[in-house]
């Protein structure tokens, strides 16, 4: 459907990477539901230089469709190295994106993330180093800037499209604004004539108008769903569909939310063990029900009520008992809940 370098991507649904959520058996949970290309969650140079044991799980994974590894640091060479590095371990990665929008402080003060987008010639040197060196596509993924008043996207934009970038992701926030607050649609309308490299467009896609709205507005090859996935997979079915077939499937029932949760919940378990994946779930577990009745009791019981697989087993049944046969979404919008 479009072109990442040599590769083909087989649809407009992309899944965002996102510390703590993207494992690999969440993304291997999402992709039969339509998702085209996913990301590790970001990975740290210097952990891949130091081999630290968290950062070495992250590239602990056979990919069966496309995967590219997301690194994050400030020095080319040093991204090169952890680039080739991550290529030694898995050769399943597809691709190497580089995190140009990360707000958090503590990676901000080393002078990686958002903090790249201070000096858009750096962002160009990296991918040119990236691209003299690696042999396959390189992305980066971006943010509107640091501030409002230094929204330097489009400088940014230039110099890696000159450096030979292969897509550029932008989400169109400032890192002032980390998550919160409405994303700036407005600023990047029509953005993807401005370009010449396949454009990816990431920020509060909840919904298929969610999704409709932000490709008209920039003219974007793909979207990009982050939290908006999160418990609602069949999202990325109804955007693909739509997409390729002008279709606008209904919302799942409670029912199938629920044998889907605990489909999550079983491959978590398969990842990491019952513990640490009943934990996750704890994050994961409510969203599956926005929007339902009494969706709110719901999803409290679930963030603090589960302790082991059986728990959770207990929880759905009672939920599908009560509201099974109801729509997700039919007690009003799957808004997004605070992470
Ligand atoms: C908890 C969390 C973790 C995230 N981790 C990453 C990350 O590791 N790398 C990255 O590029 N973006 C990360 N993001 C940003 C998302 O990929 C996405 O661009 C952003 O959340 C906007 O999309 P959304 O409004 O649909 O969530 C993260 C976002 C959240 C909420």
């Amino acid at each position: 459907m479009w072109r990442l370098g040599d590769l083909s991507i087989g649809g407009p649904v992309v899944l965002g990477p996102m510390s703590g959520y993207t494992s690999a058996a969440y993304r291997e949970f999402m992709r039969p539901f339509g998702v085209s290309m996913a990301y590790t969650e970001m990975v740290s140079d210097q952990g891949l230089k130091y081999g630290g044991r968290q950062t070495m799980s992250f590239l602990d994974f056979r990919s069966e469709g496309i995967t590219g590894v997301q690194l994050f640091g400030h020095v080319p060479d040093d991204l090169l190295s952890a680039a080739e590095k991550a290529l030694e371990i898995n050769d399943s990665l597809a691709f190497v994106d580089i995190n140009m929008g990360c707000p958090v402080p503590k990676v901000n003060r080393t002078g990686a993330g958002s903090a790249l987008m201070k000096d858009p010639a750096l962002c160009g040197d990296i991918v040119r180093k990236l691209k003299q060196n690696l042999c396959i596509p390189v992305t980066v993924k971006i943010r509107l800037g640091w501030t409002g008043s230094t929204a330097n996207f489009m400088d940014v934009i230039r110099e890696v499209e000159a450096a030979g970038v292969d897509a550029v992701c932008i989400h169109p926030r400032t890192r002032d604004e980390r998550y919160t607050g409405k994303p700036h649609y407005d600023l990047v309308e029509g953005l993807r004539d401005e370009m010449s490299v396949p454009l990816i467009i990431s920020g509060n896609i909840y919904s298929l108008d969610d999704a409709i709205n932000a490709r008209r507005t920039t003219g974007a090859e793909a979207v990009m769903l982050a939290r908006g996935g999160i418990g609602n997979p069949f999202l990325v079915t109804q955007i693909d569909r739509y997409f390729r077939y002008g279709e606008r499937l209904p919302n799942p029932t409670v029912r199938r939310q629920a044998e889907l949760c605990l489909q999550l919940a079983d491959m978590l378990i398969e990842e990491n063990g019952e513990d640490i994946a009943m934990r996750r779930m704890r994050s994961f577990a409510p969203h599956f029900f926005s929007g339902c009745y009494r969706g709110k009791l719901y999803r409290n019981m679930l963030a603090t009520g589960i302790t082991d697989r059986q728990s959770l087993v207990d929880m759905l049944s009672k939920i599908v008992d009560k509201i099974g046969d109801d729509a997700i979404g039919s007690d009003g919008r799957c808004d997004a809940q605070e992470f």
